[in-house]
C-alpha cells in the first residue's frame, strides 16, 4: 500500500485532520502523534478494521488496544459501568497520559480487548491526536506505531522507518513530548492497580484518590502471577544490541562499565553506551550517546526510546547503560529499560 506522509506546516491544520479522519472513516490506518508516543489509529468500532492494526504492528491479537476518545463524557457509551473513583481520575487526568480500564459494554468488538471483558479507555491531550479524534467523530483504536518488539516512536522518522507501506497516512506532528506510553490504571480491581507504569505517576494518582496498588509484576519480573496488562508480558522496546542495565551509584558503576566495555572490544563486539550529560566524559571507549542530564528525570524518559533507535542504526551488539533516577516519570524510564534489556541487570557493589 501507499502510505501518505503530511507534516504539519502552520497553525491551521484543519485541513489534515480531516484529510485523515475521512481516511479513518473509510477504514484506514492513520499513524499521529500523541503526548505520550506515536499511535496508529483505527477505527475502534469495526473489528474487521482493528484486524488491520494487527496485522500492520505484526502483533499478537491477546495483546488489546487502547481506546482513544475526545472527551470524558463518551465513557458512558462503551462501558458496563463507570466506578465513582474513575471521575475524580478523569477531571484530574484527562486529557492527559492515563489510560483507564473499566468493564466494557457489547459496543466495544472482543479484537479491541483481546477478549478480555474490560476495555482501556484514553483522552489524549495533544492537539494533532485530538483534531483527528474530534474530525472523526470516532472513537480511535490506537496502540503504539512501531512495528511489535521495537522501541515506541517518539518522532515521525521513527514511525516512517517501521509503518512506510503498511498504513495509509502518517501525520508528522514533530516530537512526541513525554516519550513513553501512558499510565495503565485497572479500575475493575478492589484496588485500583497500575499495570503500566507512566507519565502520571503513584504519587500523583494517590493524591487524588488514595491507595494505589503497583500490579506485582512491577515490583518483581519472577512473580508466580502473569502481568495483568497482557502487553507487559513480552520482550518489548527491544533494540537488536544486547543491553544490559548496571544498578549501582557513582564512579563504581562507571568503571564497571569502562572494563565490560574494554572487554567487549578485545572480543571484536561492537559497544554502545547510553550515558547522562553528567558522566559521558568519563567513558573511556565505545559509542556513547547522551540520554539528558541526571537531574532531569522527564529529558530522560523523552529520549530513551530515541536512544535504543539510535544504537540499532549505529549496529552495536552490546549496549551498556547505567540506572536512572526513579524519581517521578523514572519508575516508567526504568520498567520501560529494563524490559528493553530482557531484564539483564547487574549490581554493581552492594
Ligand atoms: O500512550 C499510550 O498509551 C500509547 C498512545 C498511542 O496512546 N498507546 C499504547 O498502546 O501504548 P499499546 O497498545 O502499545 O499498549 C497498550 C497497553 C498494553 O500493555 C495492553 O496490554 C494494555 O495497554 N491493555 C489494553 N487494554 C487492556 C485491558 N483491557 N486490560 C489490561 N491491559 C490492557
Ligand atoms: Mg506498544
Amino acid at each position: 500500500m501507499e502510505t501518505k506522509i503530511v507534516a504539519l506546516t502552520g497553525n491551521d491544520n484543519t485541513n489534515i485532520y480531516e484529510t485523515a479522519a475521512e481516511v479513518l472513516k473509510q477504514g484506514g490506518l492513520v499513524a499521529f502523534p500523541t503526548e505520550t508516543v506515536y499511535g496508529i489509529g483505527a477505527n475502534a468500532l469495526k473489528p474487521d478494521v482493528v484486524r488491520k492494526i494487527y496485522a500492520a504492528k505484526g502483533r499478537p491479537s491477546d495483546n488489546p488496544l487502547i481506546v482513544h476518545i475526545g472527551h470524558a463524557s463518551e465513557v458512558a457509551h462503551y462501558v458496563a459501568s463507570i466506578p465513582d473513583i474513575a471521575y475524580p481520575l478523569m477531571e484530574a487526568f484527562w486529557p492527559g497520559p492515563l489510560t483507564l480500564i473499566f468493564e466494557k459494554n457489547e459496543l466495544i468488538p472482543d479484537l479491541i480487548t483481546g477478549g478480555l471483558s474490560t476495555v482501556a479507555i484514553r483522552v489524549p491531550s495533544h492537539p494533532v491526536a485530538r483534531g483527528i479524534i474530534e474530525a472523526s467523530g470516532l472513537p480511535i483504536a490506537a496502540p503504539s506505531a512501531n512495528l511489535s518488539g521495537k522501541p515506541s516512536p517518539t518522532i515521525a522518522s521513527h514511525v516512517i522507518e517501521d509503518l512506510n507501506g503498511r498504513v495509509d497516512m502518517i501525520v508528522d506532528g514533530g516530537d512526541a513530548q513525554i516519550g513513553l506510553e501512558s499510565t495503565v490504571l485497572d479500575l475493575t480491581q478492589p484496588l485500583p492497580m497500575i499495570l503500566r507504569p507512566g507519565g502520571v505517576t503513584k504519587t500523583m494518582l494517590e493524591a487524588v484518590i488514595g491507595e494505589v496498588a503497583y500490579d506485582p509484576h512491577l515490583l518483581d519480573s519472577h512473580a508466580e502471577e502473569a502481568p495483568k496488562a497482557p502487553g507487559m508480558k513480552y520482550r518489548h522496546y527491544a533494540p537488536k544490541g544486547q543491553l544490559t542495565v548496571f544498578k549501582g551509584r557513582g564512579q563504581e558503576v562507571i568503571e564497571h562499565i569502562n572494563q565490560k566495555a574494554e572487554a567487549a572490544k578485545q572480543k571484536g563486539l561492537s559497544v554502545g553506551i547510553i550515558a547522562t550529560k553528567e558522566d559521558a566524559d568519563q567513558y573511556k571507549c565505545g559509542l556513547v550517546q547522551v540520554i539528558g542530564s541526571a537531574n532531569k528525570p522527564d529529558e530522560i524518559a523523552a529520549n530513551l526510546f530515541k536512544v535504543l533507535r539510535t544504537m540499532d542504526q549505529l549496529k552495536v551488539d552490546v549496549i551498556l547503560t547505567r540506572d536512572f533516577s526513579e524519581e517521578a516519570i523514572g519508575t516508567a524510564t526504568m520498567n520501560r529499560l529494563l524490559k528493553a534489556a530482557g531484564n539483564r541487570q547487574i549490581e554493581v557493589g552492594d
